[in-house]
């Protein structure tokens, strides 16, 4: 009989040595290996030949119906495309403390008062803890309670409930008695996903399982969840802001285009109707190093304000600070203004920000960050009712960006006058006068004079 054979795992990259090393080749981390069984019949490539099977014509196979099923929060069904659906997973990831167990519960009580049985797998917290929420949130019929993490017992209780919805929370708690290795490490985590999607899978429960992200963006190190479930959704925003929105990075039951947004309240988790009014809500206009942007989150604008600040260094290296803005873009934008606009900024600091806590990853964000940047260094403020929009090339040329007239419409609405555009921007609305510029000078020059 061959004799089990271990592997040894980085916790960090999910990287597979065959014995222990002090650093991973993959990702460069120190100490971060630990021993994992590998299974003992791992099959060879000519090992066993398997039988034919019966093969189906696509045509052939029935489209059922009635497989989704809405939570009765709306953002929350509109993110993962209409509901959940049955027999799938779901994995929530974000940082401790972003509002996944409060979303979920919120959730769960919803399922309930439809007459959907819901398991809320509790592993980190007491019965009592998830009661006191539960009464904040107003959650109250129809969830059962499972203060459990060993991953066998979870299962067998689901066999034995059959409850239609399972929420984990979280999946870095559970452990499988048959596997070494504490909860939460990637072993630990793998198995215990993998045992839990194969029971969602076989018997139909539609599963969520909420995952801790760190601030680097991994869950449990790795993203080793992220192929084995359905549909991935993170939260975004930061616990300091009221603002949540909740992303879709995969979905195969939907698209990943829609958002999901919220607000932290006292109550929990309350839809936005007005994100725009909320996300502008006390800005100071008239200030320089500041403009807005009309943004798309899915198929909706909204209207995020673009903050700069520019000081004269005192470092050898002048500092560069970024918040909700990625820094590779806010180098570029730098060194084209410098280039492309003769607006030199190698002797200062350049901090820039979303306000908010939204991050803005679409390439539009450049003209709004450049102009900011620009009315900081010049302390020269821009028109209260301007906003604007587009991609900065690096030629300094002003690129089309998509959906310009949901941009437009959102800012006439909220009360701006003046959208500053890609020359390419077609659409217009009453209220709000579209100005097409074709390069970064031209950009300038139009909003600071
Ligand atoms: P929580 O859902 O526990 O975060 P996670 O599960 O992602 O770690 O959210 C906790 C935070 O939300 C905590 O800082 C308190 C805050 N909160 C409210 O502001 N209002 C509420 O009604 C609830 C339940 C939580
Ligand atoms: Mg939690």
């Amino acid at each position: 009989m061959a004799k089990p054979r271990s592997s040894w795992l980085c916790q960090q990259c999910g990287h597979i040595e065959p014995r222990w090393v002090g650093r991973c080749s993959a990702c460069g981390e120190f100490g971060t290996f630990v021993e994992e069984m590998a299974p003992s019949t791992a099959p060879g490539p000519s090992a066993r030949a398997g039988s034919a099977r019966a093969v189906t014509a696509l045509a052939d196979v029935a489209v059922t119906d009635g497989l989704r099923f809405p939570t009765g929060i709306r953002e929350f069904d509109t993110v993962l495309g209409g509901g959940l659906v049955r027999g799938s997973v779901v994995l929530i990831g974000g940082e401790p403390g972003i509002g996944k167990s409060t979303l979920l519960l919120q959730a769960a009580g919803s399922l309930g008062s439809r007459g959907v049985e819901v398991l809320y797998v509790c592993g980190e917290e007491s019965v009592q803890q998830v009661r006191s929420r539960a009464d904040r949130v107003g959650a109250r019929a129809g969830i059962a309670l499972l203060p459990e993490v060993d991953a066998s017992v979870i299962e067998a209780t689901v066999l034995a409930e059959r409850p239609a919805v399972v929420i984990v929370d979280s999946i870095q708690t559970l452990f499988d008695p048959g596997l070494d290795g504490v909860p939460g490490s990637v072993g630990q985590v793998r198995a215990t996903a993998a045992r839990l999607v194969r029971l969602a899978k076989t018997h139909d429960v539609t599963l969520i399982v909420v995952g801790h992200v760190t601030k680097e963006g991994s869950i449990a190190g790795p993203r080793v969840l992220e192929h084995v479930v359905d549909t991935v959704l993170y939260f975004e925003g930061d616990s300091d802001h009221a603002f949540r929105i909740v992303r879709a990075a995969k979905n195969r039951f939907g698209s990943v285009a829609e958002v999901g947004i919220f607000e932290m309240t006292e109550e929990g988790l309350a839809e936005v109707a007005q994100p725009s009014t909320a996300l502008l809500a006390g800005r100071a206009g008239g200030v320089s190093g500041s403009i807005v942007m009309p943004t798309m989150e899915g198929s909706r604008s909204l209207l995020v304000e673009v903050q700069a600040l520019v000081t004269p260094s005192y470092l050898q290296m002048p500092r560069r600070l970024s918040v909700g803005i990625d820094t590779a873009r806010v180098l570029q934008a730098l060194a084209i203004l410098e280039r492309r606009a003769a607006i030199p900024l190698g002797s200062h600091d350049v901090y820039v920000s979303v306000a908010g806590g939204v991050r803005v990853s679409e390439p539009a964000v450049d003209l709004p960050l450049s102009l900011a940047i620009a009315s900081a260094l010049r302390d020269r403020a821009i028109g209260a009712g301007w906003v604007a929009f587009g991609e900065v090339g690096l030629t300094g040329d002003i690129r089309g960006v998509p959906h310009t007239q949901p941009r437009i419409r959102e800012a006439a609405r909220m009360g701006f006058t003046d959208v500053l555009a890609p020359k390419s921007a077609k659409g217009a609305s009453s209220g709000a006068s579209v100005t097409g510029v074709a390069t970064i000078g031209e950009a300038v020059r139009t909003t600071l004079g």
